[in-house]
């Protein structure tokens, strides 16, 4: 099968990377059934990488909905070692704008729905997540970020990203909830991705594009589809950008990652002994 050390997954409104060269669809069939859509292979200037429209490139799939673990066994299968999501967030902080990029360093969980394992039937296994983002590679994104100087977009690097059930957005009770914890930004899909790419030693970090304040900002309209996409087309074009960066330094240099051996001291159950 074709292979790929990089992997980008892209949420609302990044549905295809138009600099992709050379570009081949594969449809790749893992135990947890079919990917949100086929998997994108392309060249971005002289490195292989593969692409994932999140939500299918019709954007048919609820974040309920999504086959995050065929999703990441897929990456794996072609050889994916590090992989970038960029997704649509709402702002939990004034300061962290619309337009504005987060390269966030944590989450927490409020999905209610989602399998966010491979492991159980008999295979036991607890990965260590005290750190859900790949610090190195989160270190080279946010680098790529800063380096183009983008206009009209301030880089925001660490922060906490609230990851919701969905597919409502949240109520005024819940946002400003959500901001008494401290959290930065909120979404509907990074951490079930986060941690099933820990669990296959896949380095994972998130290029968060922000398109509202949710609904918390007495001087903002509240978050609507209409708005999210409004800002994040704004924002495609750099976003790619800074993607194309990213790819660019990390086959330049690609970076240790604890991810790696992630499994190394995770699982209890006893292999050898298993049929
Ligand atoms: N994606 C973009 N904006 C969002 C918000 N306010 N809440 C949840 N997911 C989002």
């Amino acid at each position: 099968m074709a292979q790929a050390s990089i992997g980008i997954i892209g949420g609302s409104g990044l549905y295809k990377m138009d600099a992709l060269k050379d570009v081949e669809e594969v449809r790749v069939e893992t135990p947890f059934g079919s990917p949100s859509d086929a998997l994108i292979l392309g060249t971005l200037d002289s490195t292989r990488v593969a692409f994932l429209a999140r939500h299918g490139r019709n954007h048919t799939l609820l974040p309920s909905e999504l086959p995050f673990r065929a999703n990441i066994y897929g990456m794996k299968q072609l050889g994916v070692k590090y992989l970038i999501s960029a997704s649509a967030v709402g702002s939990l902080k004034e300061e962290a704008k619309p337009l504005d990029m987060v390269v966030p360093d944590q989450f927490i969980d409020r999905t209610k729905n989602r399998i966010s394992t491979f492991f159980g039937e008999g295979i036991v296994a607890h990965i260590a997540f005290g750190n859900p983002i790949c610090k190195n590679l989160a270190i080279v994104l946010a680098d790529a970020i800063a380096s183009l100087n983008l206009p009209e977009v301030t880089l925001h690097c660490g922060g906490t990203y609230v990851c919701m059930e969905g597919p409502a957005f949240s109520t005024k009770a819940e946002s400003n909830l959500y901001r008494s914890w401290g959290a930065t930004i909120i979404g509907m899909t990074n951490l079930p991705e986060a941690k099933l790419a820990r669990e296959a030693e896949i380095a994972y970090a998130t290029l968060a594009l922000v398109t509202d304040y949710d609904c918390w900002h007495p001087d903002h309209d509240s978050v609507t589809v209409e708005l999210v996409i409004g800002n994040l087309l704004r924002n495609a074009a750099n976003a790619q950008k800074v993607i194309q960066e990213t790819v660019r330094r990390l086959s330049e240099n690609p970076p240790p990652s604890e991810a790696h051996s992630a499994l190394q001291y995770a699982i209890l159950t006893q292999l050898d002994k298993v049929p």
